[in-house]
């Protein structure tokens, strides 16, 4: 820390709903919070003064900007952990995770590699290295094809899928496969999964290799991008998944929040989809759910404080993306839900504009609460 004696300054790369929440979060830790991004409407620049404009490509920028700062975290992992690394050491100040951390997990391959190595159960993959190996890939993958961007891939944004069925055997003679595969390289094309459910689990380590884990839970996706999450979730292998998660976290010297996406399948498995190192929607429920939610457990984790595994305020839990919903100022959220609202300026369809947790005596009826609401909002 540069000044031990005053308030400690946390940058944060990014003015997304995550960067507000995480700033929303230091300021009740007593740390103020310190936003770099392009846009001065962003969500996290209306919830602290100290914001700065700037291009988070540009050395210069990002330089200027953790100088004013002790240390800076990122609500993305697609930035150019080169440029991070450079600014990082010229300006003296730590970025966490550390940029080499960001550079190796940003990329799909080297995920899916890492897993590998600690034995980590993931659907099997190629690296799709040229446009000819499209012929091979129903032959490699009968049940169905996932075609992957190795970078920048969100939401849905960067995968396209391809289900096998007999009406449409081969993914070769698909010409929306071909052209995603001519518009996304770098690509890596893995199996379809017919899961029975998306689960997620998230992690927190501190340098001083203190692990601890928030609950398992249930996610649900439509359109390739979360709708809903409930939880706890239990699964008899969830432990020694944790174990070896736990593991490779500490081969790679992790620091602060990492989320897995995993899928069960239907012989009761469970796999490793992706993983994000950064604070994730899927734990957006612990915000109101936990006794300590995942944006200050990241922050303690990066400041090297010490982690406790939270406790559950309700014997179930449940979240709901509003995507694409007008501002609350034309609408009630259910009695007994918490609103969490970004303040995002433009409303597009589809965009997480907020979201509400609901607590219940059980998961489903946390959920249904929300699923109500959701369904009489799109009547
Ligand atoms: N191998 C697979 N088999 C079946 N479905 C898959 C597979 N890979 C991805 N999907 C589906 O597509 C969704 C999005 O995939 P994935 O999470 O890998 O990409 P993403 O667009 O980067 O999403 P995110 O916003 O979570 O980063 C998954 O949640 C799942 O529903
Ligand atoms: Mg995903």
């Amino acid at each position: 820390m540069k000044n031990k004696l005053s308030t400690v300054k946390l940058g944060i790369l990014g003015g997304g709903q995550l960067a507000r929440m995480m700033a929303l979060k230091s300021h009740e830790l007593g740390i103020k919070p310190y936003i770099l991004s392009a846009h001065p409407q962003d969500p996290a620049t209306q919830v602290t003064p100290h914001f700065t404009q700037g291009n988070l490509n540009s050395q210069r920028h990002l330089k200027k900007f953790l100088d004013k700062v002790d240390l800076a975290i990122f609500e993305n992992e697609f930035l150019d952990p080169g440029l991070l690394y450079e600014a990082s050491i010229a300006s003296n100040t730590p970025i966490h995770p550390m940029p080499k951390i960001m550079h190796l997990l940003q990329d799909r391959l080297n995920q899916k590699q890492l897993l590998q190595k600690h034995k980590i159960p993931t659907a099997n993959f190629i690296e799709l290295r040229s446009k000819k190996q499209i012929n091979e890939l129903s032959h490699l993958f009968p049940k169905g094809v996932v075609l992957k961007k190795r970078h920048q891939g969100y939401d849905g944004y960067g995968i396209f899928i391809f289900k096998s069925d007999a009406k449409n055997k081969t993914i070769a003679t698909n010409e929306k496969a071909k052209q995603f595969i001519s518009k996304n390289k770098p690509l890596i094309a893995e199996e379809y999964i017919p899961f029975k459910k998306e689960l997620a689990i998230i992690l927190v380590r501190n340098r001083k290799k203190q692990i601890i884990e928030l609950p398992l839970v249930e996610t649900y996706q439509e359109k390739a991008c979360c709708l809903w999450v409930k939880g706890p979730y239990r699964h008899p292998k969830k432990d020694l998944l944790v174990k070896k998660l736990k593991t490779m976290l500490n081969q790679i010297d992790y620091e602060g929040v990492i989320a897995f996406e995993l899928f069960e399948t239907k012989k009761g498995s469970l796999l490793v989809n992706e993983l994000a190192p950064r604070v994730h929607n899927s734990g957006h429920y612990s915000l109101d759910a936990l006794s300590e939610d995942q944006f200050s457990l990241h922050i303690k984790a990066v400041l090297n404080m010490d982690l406790q595994e939270p406790m559950k305020c309700a014997k179930g839990f449940a979240m709901l993306n509003l995507l694409g919903e007008p501002n609350p100022g034309h609408w009630l959220p259910p009695t007994g839900t918490i609103l969490h609202w970004y303040g995002k300026i433009e409303n597009r369809p589809g965009r997480k504009m907020g979201h509400l947790n609901s607590l219940n005596s059980s998961p489903s009826k946390a959920l249904n609460v929300l699923l109500d609401f959701h369904s009489q909002r799109k009547k």
